[in-house]
């Protein structure tokens, strides 16, 4: 990051945006128009998975962790809703597999949105009621992200990415739109237990004893969900529950929904195999800004003792200090993805047959604006928000991926005069202003981003504020940040209070978070918590008001429901702004080549399976390959899935691999492709331009399977100077016993 960074030869890629300032309507009162019948709701899945292939992992910010193989294909999960009273005003939530969101990314899904829909179909959808949420997997392939320090982290930005995420955030609503039809729709709220646990506890102890009495725990066990119902049964949920989707470790090369995208593949897997196949469930994430899935908590690697609780060290090494999961001596991090998931899910579907309000009458509606959060200040002459800045602590990572140990979590002298070498790299990149110091105190700022704007912002300096009402039951706040336990508590009851005291909603009225949302800004911490400077504080942008900032920014946003109109979706904020477009530069080297080893063609079997397997064992088979980053990357619906394990429609163009089922004519069937939970695709180099692929399937895993002959196949696309060929390869016949 440092060498990168230090680089002078980029070019200034930015242009200034043109400051837009909008003025509210004022004091027009809101429709109060009830209507009895429900609501109109669409549902929509597709696949976001992309080019695979040394591409680096979006969100443990680790160069190692390349994106090498496929396990749980990663998916965009779209839903549309509005009242039927007034059908056009819809808001569609977008919950994404992915590390975090991207607004142009967002745009880039609505334009292509647009140019699929007629005329007056387009005008329906826009950035403005459009709210991408990311569950925060770590285990899909980064390149998407709007702002530098994101972007250098995994090598740049890599447009065939973006492209596969917006095409299938774009599917998904499309789909969504076409199944548009009235609907049962309600909400219900639990708490689950042993899901999850507090990664700060030290931070959260900061917040006021008066405050932390007020709740049972120190962590957010609070569960929303969303059911979608009509005449033909179950259409769809959305889940929110707070939980980092780190069950899958820093050294996992496959892409992964990781538990929140294991939930709801078994979810949608179990309805298909009733013959549901239009069911989409979305675990999608909330304020887990501070909390770990990995129940064992942090453990030396080596001694397997409990770390010392002050640093996360082990005898004063942080690198040593790594959370466990609840299958980690059983199973490693997949099993642990299992459980955590399969919690989630239970708790999930006991919501789904309790009692549940229904959502009826009163206005669905939005609200977005950008806003310069530095230009920001607090309401009764308070301080301003900062430029944005990260901490030393912001490099020590935390318990779940600890970072390099050249910092530790709980820096919080604000003099930097600590580090001597640290400070010096740092210098070189940029020495951070005396006005930023200050403003950041008592955060010691290793990477002053709000000063670095080359070659385009490091960090956010405008932010997308967005919230949803769905009817006078639900509000949804699209948050651009990772917020923590007691932050995103304040920020619920903040909104709650002023939705109530405008009465927009009712007092039963539920206010769910949607964590990162549109754009990524890092975190947000309570001040107290800010004051201690863990990972999370140091990755606080804004300074130590940052969750002040932001709730009187949504404060605002909430009572402009009251205050302004359809067609009116932008309140009255002093300062808006929308970002430049930002740089296309990456660190990648293009495939040029792949060779093979001699006498052998692209798709030979290295290693064949055993003659015989039975349920419950794991097949493995080695191919001759290429490299998987030839290969093309086409957004596939979900719509019509006619097999188990969330098979797509498409063949050989669109999977690495399929497990295929002789037929009583000899003919082989496709059962499963690289999309569920049973397979397993990787890819390794060997040597400059070869390649070998490792194929799994474990035998009735998630999905049971008839005894019979069997095949894996592999396919691929392998590059000469001239052209792109696409081969193939297949195992000898097995038999799977019962
Ligand atoms: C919070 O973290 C501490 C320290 O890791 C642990 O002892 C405690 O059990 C945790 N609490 C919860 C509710 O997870
Ligand atoms: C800290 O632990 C890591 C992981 O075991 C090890 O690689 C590293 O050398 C250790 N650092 C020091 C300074 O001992
Ligand atoms: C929580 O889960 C662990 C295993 O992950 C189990 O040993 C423990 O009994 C569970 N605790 C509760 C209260 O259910
Ligand atoms: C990460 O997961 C892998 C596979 O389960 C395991 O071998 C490895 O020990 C884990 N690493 C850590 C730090 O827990
Ligand atoms: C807006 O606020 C006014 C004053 O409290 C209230 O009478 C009105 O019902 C509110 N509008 C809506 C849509 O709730």
């Amino acid at each position: 990051m440092f060498k990168l960074g230090g680089s002078s030869l980029w070019i200034l890629a930015n242009v200034l945006t043109a400051l837009l300032l909008v003025f509210a309507e004022g004091g027009r009162s809101f429709p109060t128009k009830r209507q009895d019948a429900g609501l109109l709701a669409g549902v929509g899945m597709a696949d976001i998975t992309p080019p695979i292939g040394e591409i680096v992992m979006m969100g443990y910010a680790s160069l190692d962790q390349r994106a090498n193989g496929v396990h749980l294909r990663i998916r965009a999960r779209a839903y549309i809703f509005a009242n039927p009273s007034q059908p056009n005003r819809r808001v569609v939530f977008v919950s994404t597999d992915t590390g975090s969101a991207s607004h142009h990314v967002r745009q880039m899904a609505v334009n292509y949105l647009k140019s699929k829909l007629s005329t007056a179909d387009a005008a329906l959808y826009n950035a403005d009621n459009i709210m991408v949420s990311a569950t925060h997997t770590h285990a899909g392939p980064g390149g998407y992200n709007d702002d530098f320090l994101y972007q250098v982290s995994t090598l740049g930005t890599v447009p065939r990415t973006r492209e596969a995420i917006a095409q299938g955030i774009a599917q998904a609503i499309l789909e969504a739109h076409r199944n548009v039809a009235p609907s049962t729709v309600t909400v219900t709220s639990g708490n689950l237990d042993n899901a999850s646990i507090n990664r700060s506890k030290k931070s959260y102890l900061a917040n006021p004893a008066a405050e932390r009495a007020k709740y049972t725990s120190d962590i957010d066990q609070t569960m929303v969900q969303l059911m979608i119902k009509d005449g033909q049964g179950l259409k769809g949920i959305v889940n929110w529950f707070a939980v980092h989707p780190v069950s899958m470790n820093i050294s996992n090369p496959l892409v992964s929904g990781d538990n929140k995208g294991y939930a709801s593949y078994m979810w949608e897997l179990q309805e298909r195999q009733r013959g549901n196949s239009r069911f989409v469930a979305a675990f999608a994430q909330s304020n887990g800004g501070d909390i770990s899935p990995n129940l064992e908590g942090p453990r030396c690697l080596d001694t397997g003792a409990v770390c010392d609780g002050d640093k996360d060290s082990c005898g004063g090494n942080i690198t040593k200090c790594v959370a466990r999961g609840p299958g980690y001596a059983q199973g490693g991090d997949v099993l642990s993805t299992e459980i955590i998931g399969s919690r989630q899910l239970a708790k999930a579907q006991e919501l789904s047959s309790g009692s549940q309000t229904t959502l009826a009458g009163g206005v669905v509606d939005y609200r977005h604006a950008w806003v310069k959060m530095s230009d920001l200040q607090l309401e009764g002459g308070g301080p301003q928000m900062c430029k944005p800045a990260m901490g030393y602590s912001f490099s020590a990572g935390t318990t779940d991926a600890p970072g390099p140990g050249i910092s530790w979590q709980g820096d919080n002298d604000p003099n930097a005069g600590n580090k001597p070498l640290f400070d010096f790299i740092r210098n070189i990149l940029k020495k951070p202003s005396a006005q930023l110091v200050q403003c950041h105190a008592p955060k010691p700022i290793l990477l002053a981003t709000g000063e670095m704007d080359t070659p385009n912002p490091w960090q956010p300096h405008a932010l997308p504020i967005q919230m949803f009402i769905i009817t006078r039951k639900v509000a949804i706040i699209g948050f651009p940040a990772e917020i923590t336990v007691m932050a995103g508590r304040r920020m619920r009851d903040a909104i709650k209070a002023q939705l109530l005291a405008d009465n927009t909603v009712d007092a039963d009225a539920l206010v769910v978070i949607a964590g990162l949302s549109n754009t990524y800004s890092s975190y947000v911490t309570t001040f107290e918590e800010y004051q201690v400077q863990r990972y999370e504080a140091g990755s606080t942008a804004y300074g130590p008001n940052t969750l002040a900032g932001h709730i009187q920014l949504f404060k605002t946003l909430a009572h402009s429901f009251n205050t302004t109109s359809p067609p009116n979706s932008t309140p009255n904020f002093p300062v808006t702004t929308q970002p430049a477009a930002s740089s296309d530069l990456n660190f990648y080297t293009p495939v040029v080549l792949d060779t093979t080893p001699g006498g052998k063609s692209f798709g030979s079997v290295t290693a064949q399976p055993a003659a015989t397997y039975k349920s419950g064992d794991t097949v493995t088979a080695h191919f001759v390959c290429a490299h998987p980053r030839n290969g093309a990357s086409t957004p596939r619906t979900l719509g019509n899935v006619q097999l188990p394990g969330g098979r797509l429609p498409g063949g050989a163009a669109s999977t690495y691999m399929t497990v295929e089922k002789q037929l009583a004519n000899g003919q082989w069937s496709v059962v499963l492709d690289d999309s569920g939970w049973d397979t397993t695709y990787k890819w390794a180099r060997v040597g400059v331009a070869e390649s070998s692929c490792t194929l799994k399937w474990t035998i009735g895993r998630t999905v049971p399977v008839e005894p019979g002959t069997y095949r894996l196949r592999y396919f691929g696309q392998n590059k000469s100077v001239i052209v792109t060929l696409a081969h193939s390869g297949a195992t000898n016949a097995f038999v799977v016993s019962p």
